[in-house]
């Protein structure tokens, strides 16, 4: 039996913090062994908003070399960027002919992100879910490993393929499903328990970034704000303490020990005893990481014959499904 596909984007803005990595990352590397796997780069979604040319290249150079020291290997999986695959973007324009408009209205990413101010959003921002469906349909994908914020635009996705399948009468597209991984930890911000960690939130203490230093490490999570309580002794203690239960979640999930294991392991003990606990194991996460990353990032020709080598394999598996699609709706003469 052939492998499952497995599809997912990550986008080019700002810099990964340890909430991408315990949330996304960690799992590409389990699904780069196990399954047929394709990590895009997703640069034209990323101008949906401005980016200002230089750093865009910069973040797209950044995420690669963090994938890489992360450990995804490019023999074992395809990384690329989004742009330099072009049947992305005519496949999107397909979709946007499948794809309703009261159905994009409906997609709540779009009223965050554009705000009060709607008649201001780009029309890139607007059609962003189907230039997404269009990244998951042209490579067939079974899986599509996302964030919970994403669920809705899978949806979308399966919506698109099921209403082209109708229309040109052919199950053509497969429907993927989310992989929205119920162990993937949802890492909040280290300065306030209600919000996701977030490279958009304005204070830098707020997450822990791949690349930072031991010190900046040891900082961030001195400052993480906390409770002048002791450890708790059970998990029923959690719900009310929300700052110490990001703490323990981050601990668990790099260290792989399950919650409950964790809150033995420190039960009743000074809360400060358990950051510098915590800053040895970050330290011990992130600073090979740290330092592969630069090390990667100072080849760039290496980053640049990575990308072009896996853009080669995208396109002739793109150019496939734009052939076939062609035929379906007319667009080819045989
Ligand atoms: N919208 C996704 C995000 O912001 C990124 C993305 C783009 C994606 N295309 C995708 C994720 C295709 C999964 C599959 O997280």
């Amino acid at each position: 039996m052939s492998k499952d596909i497995v599809f997912s984007g990550v986008q080019p803005t700002g810099e990964i913090h340890l909430g991408n990595y315990l949330g996304a990352i960690k799992q590409f590397l389990n699904f780069q062994n196990e399954c047929d796997s394709i990590f895009c780069i997703v640069d034209q979604h990323a101008i949906t908003i401005f980016q200002d040319p230089n750093e865009l290249k910069e973040n797209v150079l950044s995420v690669l070399a963090i994938f890489l020291a992360s450990g995804l290997d490019p023999k074992k999986c395809i990384i690329f960027n989004q742009a330099s695959v072009r049947e992305h973007s005519v496949l999107s324009w397909y979709l946007s002919c499948t794809a309703r408009v009261g159905w994009l209205n409906r997609m709540t990413q779009f009223k965050d992100k554009a705000g009060k101010n709607r008649d201001n959003a780009s029309l890139g921002l607007y059609a962003y879910p189907v230039l997404m469906a269009a990244d998951i349909l042209l490579y067939h994908a079974d899986k599509v490993p996302v964030g919970d914020d994403q669920k809705q635009h899978l949806e979308l996705t399966r919506d698109i393929a099921h209403k082209f399948n109708a229309d040109y009468r052919h199950e053509y597209f497969k429907l993927p499903d989310p992989i929205i991984n119920k162990d993937a930890p949802r890492i909040m911000s280290l300065r306030d328990a209600n919000n996701k960690m977030s490279k958009s939130d304005v204070s830098k203490y707020s997450r822990i970034l791949l690349t930072d230093s031991n010190d900046e490490i040891s900082t961030k999570i001195s400052k993480a704000k906390s409770d002048s309580l002791k450890m708790p002794s059970s998990s029923d203690e959690l719900s009310d303490r929300p700052e110490i239960n990001n703490l323990i979640t981050i601990y668990s999930s790099i260290s792989n020990i399950d919650k409950d294991s964790v809150i033995n392991l420190f039960s009743g003990k000074e809360i400060s005893f358990f950051k510098s606990e915590l800053k040895d194991l970050v330290i011990s996460l992130v600073e090979p990481i740290a330092s592969s990353t630069n090390e990667i990032k100072s080849d760039i020709s290496y980053l640049k014959t990575t990308l072009e080598d896996g853009a080669m394999r995208a396109t002739e598996r793109a150019r496939k499904t734009i052939d076939e699609v062609n035929k379906l709706i007319g667009f080819s003469i045989d």
